[in-house]
Parts: structure tokens; C-alpha cells; sequence
């Protein structure tokens, strides 16, 4: 049974956190909650007290014996993860000079196990040198990961970075985390992903594409972020990618030409790549840069085979960079094994997922998914269904 702590400090993201805390407490996850004072002004305990179906805690329950202990030790062992949402530049400023002045601070320092922080702050204050430095000096800590402000309207009408992460985004670390206990194994290691599937244009309103949406190859950037990795997507669709400890960047390319050329410009600087997106095979040899009228279209289009990407950066790849391919394979497991196993050879790749497409629960648009994971040195392993991210995960367990 996994523990989560979430402690919450004083800011109006407050509200944002009973989305989370509600959405947890429904999946089954014993979530406890440590309000400061402040927070308290926000959102009451008894919003929390309710939505979590446990206590929620403030400094009017600090020293009071729990179990004949002092609640903040309690507490602290309790948890296996520990949830900072929001965190103020007060509480931030605390905690990056080992300050307890209060529940919450206290029992950060008195737990092992690993903190998320969303900080949450109005854009001046987040910018403030001060605040920047104590968030850097904390992150060096590898106990503690970042669920980084976004932009957007702030409460106080300024429009900049600050705003607390999403419930969603919130939630999908915590997944991360419930899978991984916190894992930052890919902590310094640059990750290329490629996600969705290329659209081959006849002309601007004409395309040869395929149905795949880009869910694999974002929750494979996302699970990387978790981990640590610093991530480069290159996405068919615009996306949102969450802000880890460093801002993954993200970049567009619509056909396999921008495609090729988005991989050749990042290969270089990646440690692992993973090619998840569902490049096009052929193309129309015809390309026209206006709108054919109806009676101009070819009904004998002449293709062309597209370039395979991830065989030509096989053929680039340094020594100790690895290379993932994707293979969206229908027809039986054996069938898509084997056909993975052979494109693993030709293609020069380090490892492949296979990965069947042809069920209504994996593949192409499905929030599940299922593989068999292949190495170029025999190693292979079937995951489960499971979610994308969890998928992603395993993947990265099988690499490690
Ligand atoms: O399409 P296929 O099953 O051969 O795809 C397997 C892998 O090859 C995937 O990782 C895909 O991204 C990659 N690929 C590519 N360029 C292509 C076709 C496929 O990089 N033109």
C-alpha cells in the first residue's frame, strides 16, 4: 500500500490540490494532508478531512501525541511520498536553509522519502534571485523533484510563470512515482523521443497518413521527465509537456522530411533516443504547394518510399548512444516478435518494442497499450496491459 503525504502551504493553488487529493483518495491511495497556517486561510481541513477520508493535519495537532509520538515523526514514516502543493517562496526559503518552524516544515525534514514540489507564487516573486537560488539549491538534492510553475493568468492578474501545475499534471507524477518509488535514474541523461504519425501531403488539404495519435511517445517524454532526463520531443501534433527540473523542449514536425531533418539536428546531443512515432512509409511523388482542383488529382498517385529515420541515425549512433525503434505490428504476438526482431537486425537498432495494434485496448489512440520489448542481444520482455506511462516506465526498467 503506497502513503502519500501532501503538505500545502499558503496559496490560492490550495483549491487545485482537492482535485488531486479527491481523484487519489478514489483510486484507493491513502493520501494524508498537513495544512499551514496560512494554507489554512485558503481551503479549510475539513475540505481536506473530507475528500481524503482521513484527518487532515495543522499546526493545532502539532505536539500532540500520536500513537504516544510526536505527529510530525509519525507522520514522516508514514509516508512513502511526499507531495509539496502548493510550496510558497516562504516555505521554499524554510526548507532550502533546514528551517521547522511548523508541521510542515518539520516534517520534511524529518522524512527519507521522496519530495515533489509545485511551487506556486506570483511571476516577480518566483523571479526573485533569492527564490531561484534556495529552488536550485533544493533540487540538487536528489530526494527532491520539481513539478516545475507553468505560465499563465496568475490570481493577481499578472500573466508569467507561477501558476502551480494542473491537478492532471500533478497526478501523473504521483503515477510515475507510485511506479518508480521516485526513481531519478535518467537524472542528467538527454532523451529524444519522437511521437504521432507523420501526415504526407498530396497538397496543402491532402495528406497519406495513419491513425496514430503521439500518446505512446508523449508518455514516454513524460516518464523520462520523471525520471530525471532531460527531454526533447518531436511531435507530429503541438502538445503539452510538463516543465521538469530543466524545460524539455519541444519541437513540431508534421511530415517525415521535417521529421528526418527534427532527428538529425537532435540525435547529436541525446544519450537515448526512442523513435515511437509512426513514420509514413511511401509518399506522393506529386507534392503541390496549392490546393489541386478535384479534376487535377491523380487517381493513379505516384509514390515514393520515405527515407527510414531510425536506420539512418543507426548508422550515425555513437558507440554509447542507444537507439529504440517502435513496431506497430498487427496479426498474432508471435507474428509481431518475430517481425520486430527482424526490423531490431535491419535497422541497426539497440532495442524495439513490438507492439500490437490490431486490439481495441492497445496501439494506435488507446490510453493502454502492450509490447514485448526486444534487445539486439536476445533480452526480451512482455509487459502486462498497463497505462502508456506505465508502459514507458517498463521500457525504461528493460533499458536500464
Ligand atoms: O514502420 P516500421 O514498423 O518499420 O517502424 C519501426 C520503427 O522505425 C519505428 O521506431 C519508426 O519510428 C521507425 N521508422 C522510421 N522511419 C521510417 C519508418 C519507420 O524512423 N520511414
Amino acid at each position: 500500500m503506497n502513503h502519500l503525504l501532501i503538505g500545502i502551504s499558503g496559496g490560492i493553488a490550495a483549491y487545485k490540490v482537492c482535485e488531486v487529493v479527491s481523484s487519489l483518495a478514489k483510486r484507493g491511495i491513502e493520501v494524508r494532508v498537513i495544512m499551514t497556517r496560512s494554507a489554512a486561510e485558503f481551503v479549510t481541513p475539513l475540505t481536506f478531512a473530507t475528500l481524503s477520508r482521513q484527518p487532515a493535519y495543522t499546526d493545532s495537532d502539532f505536539w500532540q501525541p500520536s500513537h504516544g509520538r510526536p505527529l510530525h515523526i509519525e507522520l514522516a514514516e508514514w509516508a512513502d511520498l511526499f507531495l509539496l502543493a502548493p510550496v510558497t517562496a516562504n516555505t521554499l526559503a524554510k526548507l532550502a536553509y533546514g528551517m521547522a518552524d511548523n508541521l510542515l516544515t518539520n516534517t520534511v525534514l524529518a522524512s527519507t522519502c521522496p519530495i515533489l514540489f509545485a511551487p506556486a507564487m506570483n511571476t516577480s516573486m518566483w523571479q526573485q534571485p533569492s527564490v531561484q537560488e534556495n529552488w536550485h539549491k533544493l533540487l540538487q538534492d536528489n530526494r527532491y523533484s520539481a513539478i516545475a510553475p507553468t505560465d499563465g493568468i496568475l490570481a493577481c492578474d499578472a500573466v508569467g510563470t507561477g501558476r502551480m501545475a494542473e491537478p492532471e499534471i500533478i497526478l501523473e507524477y504521483i503515477e510515475s512515482f507510485l511506479l518508480t518509488k521516485g526513481k531519478q535514474d535518467l537524472k542528467g541523461k538527454k532523451v529524444l523521443v519522437n511521437a504521432g504519425g507523420t501526415r504526407e501531403f498530396i497538397d496543402p488539404v491532402r495528406f497519406i497518413g495513419n491513425p496514430s495519435t503521439g500518446k505512446q511517445g508523449l508518455a514516454i517524454a513524460k516518464a523520462a521527465i520523471h525520471r530525471g532526463a532531460k527531454v526533447t520531443l518531436i511531435t507530429t501534433s503541438p502538445t503539452d509537456l510538463p516543465a521538469g527540473k530543466e524545460q524539455p523542449l519541444l519541437r513540431v514536425a508534421r511530415t517525415s522530411a521535417e521529421m528526418h531533418q527534427a532527428m538529425l539536428e537532435e540525435f547529436p546531443f541525446a544519450d537515448m533516443a526512442i523513435a515511437a512515432a509512426a513514420v509514413g512509409d511511401v509518399r506522393s511523388k506529386l507534392q503541390s504547394a496549392f490546393k489541386l482542383p478535384k479534376s487535377e488529382l491523380p487517381l493513379n498517385l505516384e509514390l515514393e518510399y520515405i527515407p527510414d529515420i531510425v536506420a539512418d541515425l543507426a548508422t550515425r549512433k555513437r558507440p554509447e548512444q542507444i537507439l529504440v525503434g517502435f513496431a506497430a505490428q498487427t496479426g498474432s504476438q508471435s507474428e509481431a516478435i518475430a517481425a520486430a526482431q527482424e526490423k531490431l537486425k535491419r535497422k541497426g537498432l539497440n532495442a524495439i518494442a513490438a507492439n500490437l495494434v490490431n486490439s481495441d485496448q492497445t496501439g494506435f489512440g488507446t490510453d493502454t497499450n502492450q509490447a514485448t520489448f526486444i534487445k539486439a542481444n536476445g533480452d526480451t520482455l512482455s509487459t502486462p496491459l498497463c497505462s502508456k506511462l506505465e508502459l514507458a516506465h517498463r521500457l525504461f526498467d528493460f533499458l536500464e
